[in-house]
């Protein structure tokens, strides 16, 4: 699908937590995603934003002796703070407190209303009131009658609520895993899922009494509507799809059905089945992959304050004071949680990653590569006069491969893998000039033009990782850029990457583009 729309989105956070690097790294993970896209010429619309409403937020405002709404602004202000902090490019920032959002919940759930799918009754069995959630019978004896978050012991609850009749679903959300195999990924997670609901799906309490901060159900202001369906929504409204004659709907209506949906693995189900159900429901088309991460620990441990092991902005900011941004956003890409395990966020780690692959490989074949273009050829490119010695590359098949695998593995939303061909090439030039020794021939007269060739297509090969690396590495190509004169994206990465693009008498600046940092 060349031409046709790409949608990305992260979870909206919860404006009752401040933001870490859990929040950082899914919202990174589909930055990088975005820019890529963009870079390939591809129409991408990539949504964050916060989770503003429900019980929770509307305790910890009173126990700051906040106005929740006053509350939810200061904290979503942090989220969006740092979003920018660290170069996010979303295209929009949603938020669960903006009035085209709670208008057009109201209009779904009320559509919902007159479908029969939310109809009203009693719910008698517990509630966990941190996580705002009504549990069976059955669910709560699992548990232990305690909540399996909090740890907290579950209140007996009986209440009128507004149900949605997910039980109605269970046939169709079953033929959409067998049909879908790739909508929820990576298969360990789809795999868990499928379990689950071989238990059989139950019908969902979607509103609340016992608090008011949220968005009242149509025609019963006795009720505000569960958080979870209220933050479900948000990546249809941001889209106006509740509102097809708003300007909003006009601009964006046509990103629908995402093309992926990143989430921690902690909120699968809601996202692999009452989600899903919710838009059958609705009639809406499904998303195409709900791709579920995996977790950042620290020291081997679910980070927490108390064991001192978070990882919050303030020790994110110290990491990219030290590296920087590109460093920190290689590493999270390289070494984070997309497949099935959990990853460990190590200082060391950290500092071995910069080291090995962006100061010792990277970094250093440009700058080697530059300063013998300075030293041998005055910092102006020298042509590829097809006069080499050996090195045995065939660089255009090479690279073009290279190029084809990068471009196919960030399509999977496989950054490592996009990343490794990228770097890849990188390391090829590495023993390339180590094969054919342009230093040694370089003594030699006779050899110059030799030299010239295998320096030229040197630069070429970096140009052309650099370009594939630079939704990764933004800052740092744009350096590279300017410093090797290869000029602006030109919005169509396959063929900017086509060997051949680099021409000669190009001035090639020598550069340095990460420093050695001591550990
Ligand atoms: N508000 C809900 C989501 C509603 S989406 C319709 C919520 N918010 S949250 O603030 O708790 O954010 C959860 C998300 O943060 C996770 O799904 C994940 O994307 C990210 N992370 C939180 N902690 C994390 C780690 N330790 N590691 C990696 N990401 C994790 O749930």
């Amino acid at each position: 699908m060349p031409n046709a729309h790409r949608y990305i989105t992260t979870p909206i956070y919860y404006v009752n937590d401040r933001p870490h690097i859990g929040h950082v790294y899914t919202t990174t993970v589909c930055d990088i995603w975005a820019r890529f896209q963009r870079l390939l010429g591809r129409d991408v619309f990539f949504l964050t934003g916060t989770d503003e409403h429900g019980q929770k937020v509307e305790q910890s405002a009173a126990e700051r002796g906040m106005a929740p709404s006053v509350f939810a602004d200061e904290i979503s202000a942090e989220f969006r703070g740092a979003m920018d902090l660290f170069g996010l490019t979303h295209d929009e920032f949603i938020r669960t407190t903006d009035p085209q959002h709670e208008q057009q919940v109201r209009t779904f759930v009320g559509r919902l209303m007159e479908s029969g799918d939310v109809y009203r009754g009693t719910f008698e069995g517990w509630y966990d009131a941190g996580q705002e959630e009504y549990l069976t019978e059955t669910q709560a004896k699992e548990a232990d009658y305690v909540s399996p978050v909090s740890g907290k012991p579950l209140e007996r609850a009986r209440q009128e609520n507004y149900f949605f009749k997910l039980s109605g679903y269970q046939d169709r959300i079953e033929a959409l895993f067998a049909e879908h195999p790739e909508f929820v990924r990576p298969e360990g997670r789809r795999n868990e899922v499928l379990g689950r609901l071989r238990e059989g799906l139950q019908d969902v309490p979607i509103s609340r009494t016992n608090f008011t901060w949220g968005i009242p159900v149509p025609d019963d202001e006795s009720h505000v509507i569960y958080v979870w369906i209220d933050a479900l929504f948000n990546y249809i409204t941001a889209l106006g799809l509740g509102d097809l004659s708003s300007s909003r709907a006009a601009d964006r209506h046509e990103y629908w059905p995402a093309t992926y949906q990143v989430i921690g693995k902690e909120i699968l189900w809601f996202h692999a089945v009452i989600w899903p159900a919710l838009l059958m429901a609705l009639d809406l088309p499904m998303p195409r992959c709900v791709y579920a991460h995996s977790f950042w620990i620290s020291d081997g441990k679910k980070m927490s304050k108390s064991l001192g092991n978070f990882i919050g902005l303030e020790q994110l900011q110290a990491c990219m004071d030290t590296y920087g941004r590109d460093a920190l956003r290689y590493f999270l890409a390289v070494q984070g949680p997309l497949g099935s395990t959990d990853a460990d966020f190590s200082r060391s780690q950290f500092h071995e990653t910069y080291t090995t692959d962006l100061v010792n490989t990277l970094g250093n074949c440009a700058s080697r590569t530059s300063a013998m273009i300075g030293k041998y050829f005055e910092g102006i490119c020298p042509p590829d006069t097809g006069e080499c010695a050996g090195g045995g590359v065939e660089w255009e098949t090479f690279t073009s491969e290279q190029v084809a695998r990068s471009i196919a593995a960030m399509d999977r939303l496989d950054l490592a893998g996009s990343i490794e061909a990228a770097m890849s090439i990188v390391r090829r030039v590495d023993a390339f000039i180590n094969d054919t020794a342009p230093f040694k021939l370089a003594k030699d007269q006779t050899k110059a033009a030799m030299v010239g060739t295998i320096l030229h297509r040197c630069a070429e090969a970096i140009r052309i990782a650099a370009c594939l690396l630079e939704a990764v590495l933004p800052d740092h190509v744009a350096d590279l850029r300017t410093a090797w004169n290869f000029g602006e994206s030109s919005g169509d990465l396959a063929a900017e990457c086509r060997w051949g693009g680099l021409p000669a008498r190009t001035v090639i600046e020598k550069v340095m583009l990460f420093p050695r940092i001591e550990a």
